[in-house]
């Protein structure tokens, strides 16, 4: 059944399923997504996802990532690109956005699917493997959600990084990235809370945990 008043986070976001296919080019590679009515930024790609994918570090060597969050997933695909040996987690609530994430697999890596992983559910209780640890954790947050939702999960994310492992994620600064900053700052007690980047009113956060 389809949500009334239904949001780009809902699990069943109503409107028309009308299919839009568009390009775009991050990190001098070239990208096709295509997208639904329902999903977040569905009809071009979203700036602050923009900023967060231009600057956010990636490592080189075989790491497991995850796109947390993923919509239809450009996140996740740039992070297969750019480090060619990793496994990349995509997780999301949206029904949409998951058929959306494994139509652009088949679009931007038509032969090198395994390594690519979508999976459907509420952030991490969508893991299939409780027990497993990321090296990354990648994400444009849904903000519209609120700050609470945000700092509960910030809470859970250390159970899920390996040590050393990386959260990063984009913050507008109007949505009250400075508290974050100092709120996690105090959280993150024992890691680093570091701001990679302020561009176009976003900060770009990236949290190393010890
Ligand atoms: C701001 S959007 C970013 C989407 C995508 N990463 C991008 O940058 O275009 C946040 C995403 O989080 C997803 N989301 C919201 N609440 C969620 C939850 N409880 N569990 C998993 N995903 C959730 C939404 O469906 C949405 O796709």
């Amino acid at each position: 059944m389809k949500e009334e008043n239904s949001h780009y986070f809902s699990r069943e976001p109503g409107g028309k399923i009308k299919v839009h296919l568009f390009s775009v080019s991050l990190r001098k590679h070239l990208y096709a997504f295509k997208t639904l009515p329902g999903v977040f930024s569905y009809k071009k790609l979203d700036l602050g996802t923009k900023v967060l994918i231009e600057h956010a570090d990636i490592p080189q060597e075989p790491s497991i990532l995850l796109d947390l969050g993923c919509g239809y997933g450009p996140i996740g695909m740039v992070l297969a690109r750019e480090s060619p040996e990793s496994t990349i987690y995509f997780v999301d609530i949206n029904k949409r956005a998951i058929w959306c994430v494994k139509e652009n697999i088949k679009l931007n890596f038509p032969d090198d699917r395994k390594r690519l992983i979508v999976l459907e559910g509420n952030y991490f209780d969508g893991l299939k493997d409780k027990s497993i640890k990321f090296d990354g954790i990648y994400m444009n947050p849904p903000q519209r959600k609120g700050r609470k939702e945000f700092l509960s999960l910030c809470e859970r994310v250390p159970h899920y990084l390996r040590h050393e492992g990386i959260f990063q994620f984009i913050m507008r600064k109007k949505m009250g990235a400075p508290y974050i900053h100092k709120y996690l700052r105090e959280f993150y007690k024992e890691g680093e809370v570091e701001i990679l980047c302020k561009r176009s009113g976003y900060w770009v956060f990236k949290c190393i945990f010890r």
